[in-house]
């Protein structure tokens, strides 16, 4: 099976999505074909939507932007529907990361993904709303399935096995494996950091 893996974060580094999709590259056995694809601008070029189209499954990995899915994503979906898809045969993952501890977060954009997907007359499989991103880019050290990545590595598992055997599922709300009160005074920390070193007051 050819699966489509797609970065959707406008991040250069120290993104979420980066870090979830390279530790969900790792679940797909060696005898697929795995593709990489990057949407961090408002369009794509053709030729790459043309080799898309040649993947039964597409995984979209993006943060979750003001309740939603980020702009240039939108324009990346608009792009393929004023362009038309033949294939139908497509089936259409999501996995969205937030700020917020809760996974449920997520449900509005994983909602978003799935219309388009209607529309365009494809299979919506199945999503992830992962509540707790930002922890990710850290912990890239830590094995998907391990301690605070424990509850995300069995739903990565769940959606994988939905992937590999082309099928459908319901959408899981998680969150990482971290004490909330942890989260958000790590968190606070990081908002003082950029203050300061953006010379902001508090
Ligand atoms: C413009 C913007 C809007 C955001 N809106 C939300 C939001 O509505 N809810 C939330 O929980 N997190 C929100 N976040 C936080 C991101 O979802 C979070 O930092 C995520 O981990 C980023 O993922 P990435 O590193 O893959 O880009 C927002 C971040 C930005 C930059």
């Amino acid at each position: 099976m050819n699966i489509a893996l797609i970065n959707a974060s406008p991040k250069r580094s120290e993104s979420a999505s980066r870090a979830l999709l390279s530790d969900f590259k790792g679940l797909l056995p060696g005898e697929h074909t795995v593709k990489s694809f990057t949407m961090n601008r408002p369009s794509i070029d053709e030729e790459e939507i043309k080799e898309l189209c040649g993947c039964e499954a597409w995984i979209f990995f993006f943060p979750l932007y003001v309740d939603g899915i980020p702009s240039h994503l939108v324009s990346c979906l608009f792009q393929m529907e004023q362009l038309g898809i033949e294939n139908k045969d497509i089936y259409v993952y999501g996995i969205s990361n937030s700020g917020f501890y809760e996974g449920k977060q997520n449900r509005n954009a994983l909602a978003i993904l799935k219309n388009w997907c209607d529309k365009m007359g494809f299979v919506w499989g199945m999503g992830i709303g992962f509540g707790g991103g930002p922890a990710l880019s850290s912990m890239k050290g830590i094995p998907l399935g391990k301690g605070p990545k424990s509850t995300l590595g069995s739903a990565c598992r769940t959606l994988a096995n939905a992937v590999l055997s082309h099928s459908t599922g319901d959408n899981l709300y998680i969150s990482i494996d971290f004490p909330r009160f942890l989260y958000k005074v790590m968190g606070e920390m990081g908002w003082r950091q950029g203050f300061k070193a953006n010379r902001g007051k508090r």
